[in-house]
């Protein structure tokens, strides 16, 4: 359990807050770019860590995202014009560009320079492979963009939805750092021949490492002579990295669930994928049609997820379709902000824990002055081939370590050859 100051501490995110303040220092997914296609198309309101954002393209195709109310008086300038290098206000006229400089006053009189001694709030922005990542801390403190590698493969290598979650960022963020629950939420039933390992032993044993990112977290399941082990990772400050959707001993890319606060009650869920050998085929992209234009899911609390008793007797364990929907379920039903001074933690939930410990660590850190972990500075040191997630099967005398040696990320800084032997490593 958490202490409710701890808990407090944690799931504030707005300006102003700890974690609001540690969240800013890091470049974390805002929108996608379907949402702002082409130069000079309509802005669209982003909502991020509890503040009114407005999104936009300009004429250039550069990308604007500035605080969503008028600097004059206050109007949202979502219902702007998005015209010639800048977005105008439809109130006045008054007109930005994208790094908030306010280029034209034309209800002023002629000759007014009161517009330069106006900034308006601008945040940021960097785009890739489909996403449109934001950073709303200092600028004096801005990271370089980190070269995940999702962001790096070709654009057809990689797939992303997004969707709202009706409850706090960390609800969602904690149910990727606890793979037990893949063996009851997500378990459906019949054809047990070619059901995945994790429903053999629903008790896995946990291991978790800080690391130079975040936490990675092992989790290793007992399947005879064989161990069935899987990566994930928690990434500073919002990215769950995990195995999702991909069949046991394929090495071939991993998905990347994001939890960004929108306010306090609700964030943004960024599911992306990326293969590091082919392109992605839409039919793999399974959780789109659980997905409505607004972003909203289709099944949800309102509906009861549309969750049929019949299907939960018969073919899965709740009732659902859907993975994205079984997460859904379980965390936006503990509530809109859980009080964690209430739960009781077992053994299994070691992943959880050490997730937030390192959260709260990070908080302090940045409290007391310093710099937080995993703020890319070092364009030599911007790739991170030891974030990898995968499922394994390994003989159950052979260690992790011995077999994945590029995991761990003092022997990748020691020798940054090891993510090329990658694959063959583990053939
Ligand atoms: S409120 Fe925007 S120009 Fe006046
Ligand atoms: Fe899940």
């Amino acid at each position: 359990m958490l202490s409710k100051e701890d808990n407090e501490l944690l799931t504030r995110t707005n300006p102003g807050t700890p974690m609001g303040d540690l969240i800013r220092r890091y470049w974390i997914p805002a929108l996608l770019s379907e949402e702002i296609p082409a130069p000079d198309c309509p802005p669209v309101r982003v909502k991020l860590l509890g503040e009114d954002l407005v999104a936009f393209r300009d004429s250039q195709g550069r990308i604007g995202l500035l605080g969503e109310h008028c600097p004059h008086r206050g109007t949202s300038l979502f219902f702007g014009r998005n015209e010639e290098c800048g977005l105008r206000c439809l109130y006045h006229g008054w007109k930005f560009d994208v790094d908030g400089n306010v280029l034209d006053t034309p209800a002023e009189p002629a000759g007014s320079d009161f517009r330069k001694k106006l900034r308006h709030t601008a945040y940021p922005a960097h785009e890739a492979n489909g996403v449109i990542y934001a950073y709303l801390g200092p600028r004096e403190d801005m990271p370089l963009f980190p070269a995940y590698e999702w962001t790096q493969v070709p654009l057809e290598y990689t797939y992303v939805t997004k969707c709202l979650l009706e409850c706090n960022y960390l609800q969602g963020l904690e149910g990727e750092c606890d793979s037990s629950h893949l063996s009851f939420l997500h378990r459906s039933f019949g054809n047990e021949r070619n059901q995945p390992l994790y429903k053999s032993d629903t008790a896995p044993v946990y291991e978790t490492e800080d690391t130079d990112f975040g936490v990675r977290l092992v989790a290793t399941r007992n399947s005879g002579e064989r161990h069935y082990i899987r990566f994930s990772a928690f990434v500073m400050p919002v990215y769950g990295c995990v195995p999702a959707g991909r069949p046991t001993n394929e090495l071939e890319g991993y998905e990347i669930h994001t939890y960004v606060p929108a306010d306090d009650t609700h964030c943004w869920r960024y599911d992306i994928g990326f293969r590091r050998d082919r392109a992605v085929r839409d039919d793999e992209v399974h959780r789109r049609k659980q997905i409505l234009p607004d972003y909203t899911r289709v099944r949800n609390a309102r509906n009861h997820y549309l969750q049929d008793r019949r299907v939960q007797r018969t073919v899965n364990f709740t009732g659902i379709e859907d993975f994205l929907n079984h997460d859904a379920c379980a965390t936006e039903s503990m509530g809109a902000i859980f009080d964690r001074s209430k739960e009781h933690l077992g053994v299994s939930d070691k992943a959880v824990i050490a997730v937030r410990k390192f959260l709260l660590a990070s908080v302090k850190r940045l409290q007391n002055g310093n710099e937080p972990p995993h703020l890319v500075r070092d364009p030599e040191k911007n790739r991170f081939p030891h974030i990898d997630c995968f499922a394994y099967l390994l003989p159950a005398d052979v260690g992790w370590r011995q077999k994945f040696d590029y995991l761990a990320p003092a022997a990748q800084r020691e020798n940054p050859a090891s993510y090329v032997a990658r694959g063959k490593a583990a053939s």
